[in-house]
Formats: structure tokens, sequence, C-alpha cells
């Protein structure tokens, strides 16, 4: 099984942005411990703070993939175009947040990427993708 994990804007900051919401771990160590963990599954990584490079990955492996872990950052409550190039692919995604969003200012209760994908994992700090590559696994 071949699982891209998709980051969005300022994720590549974790371990020091907003670490009270977002936790003191950096992703790449993290990504160590879920290769570990799943290590039957081929797990890839791409981080971008820019939305049409986002789309470029979502599009490049979209038709390949078995699966998308997206972490679409702030473009979760703003991309349309995020949400129609989901539309545009095969590969089920499976949208990932590190806080509870529902539990955040009103503005990050909209997201443009939910309805389009397979569901949607939001509150359990890094613990989210965990949860996410294993909805692959049901
Ligand atoms: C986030 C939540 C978003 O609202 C925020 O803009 C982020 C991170 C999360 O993982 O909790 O950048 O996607």
């Amino acid at each position: 099984m071949k699982l891209l994990i998709l980051n969005g804007p300022n994720l590549n900051l974790l371990g020091t942005r907003e670490p009270d919401i977002y936790g003191k771990e950096g992703f790449e160590s993290y990504l160590e411990t879920l290769r570990g963990q799943f290590s039957t599954i081929q797990l890839e990584y791409y981080q971008s703070n820019v939305e049409g490079e986002i789309i470029n990955k979502l599009h490049q492996v979209g038709f390949t993939y078995d699966g998308i872990i997206l972490n679409a950052g702030a473009y979760t409550h703003t991309s349309i175009a995020i949400g129609d190039a989901i539309k545009a692919i095969t590969t089920p995604v499976v949208e990932v947040h590190l806080s509870n969003v529902f539990a955040r200012e009103s503005y990050r209760h909209e997201s443009f990427l939910t309805p389009v994908c397979k569901g949607c994992i939001s509150g359990f700090g890094l613990h989210s993708y965990h949860l996410a590559i294993q909805s692959f696994l049901i």
C-alpha cells in the first residue's frame, strides 16, 4: 500500500509553531515514528506552503496512490481550488488536523475539503495522522 502525507502551509514549523496548540514535536521526527509503526506501508511525505504546489502534488499522485492524508492547514478554510483538485482525482483523501478545529475560531469551522474527502480526523495532535493511516486499513 502506498500513501502520501501531504502537509500545507506553516506545518513545516511544527514543533516551534504555537506549541500549546500544535505540540512540541516536528513532523520529520514523527514521520520516522509512523514509518516504524506502519512498516509494511510505503509512506511518502510532501510539504508545501504554496497552494498551487499542493494542487500539483494531488494531480501527480492522485491516480496511482492508494490514499492521501491531507492537512491543508489554513487552506482548508479558504481553498475551493484544493477542493476541486480532490474532486478531480480518484485516490481517496482523508483530511486531518492536529487541533480540534471545531473548538477554535468560527472561521476554522468551515472546510472546503471535508465534503469531498473520505473523512476527517481532527483534534488528536500528531496522532491524527496515525488514525488517518489506520482508516486506510479498515
Ligand atoms: C490545522 C488547523 C488549521 O485551522 C490551521 O490553519 C493550521 C493547522 C491543524 O492541523 O490543526 O494551519 O490544519
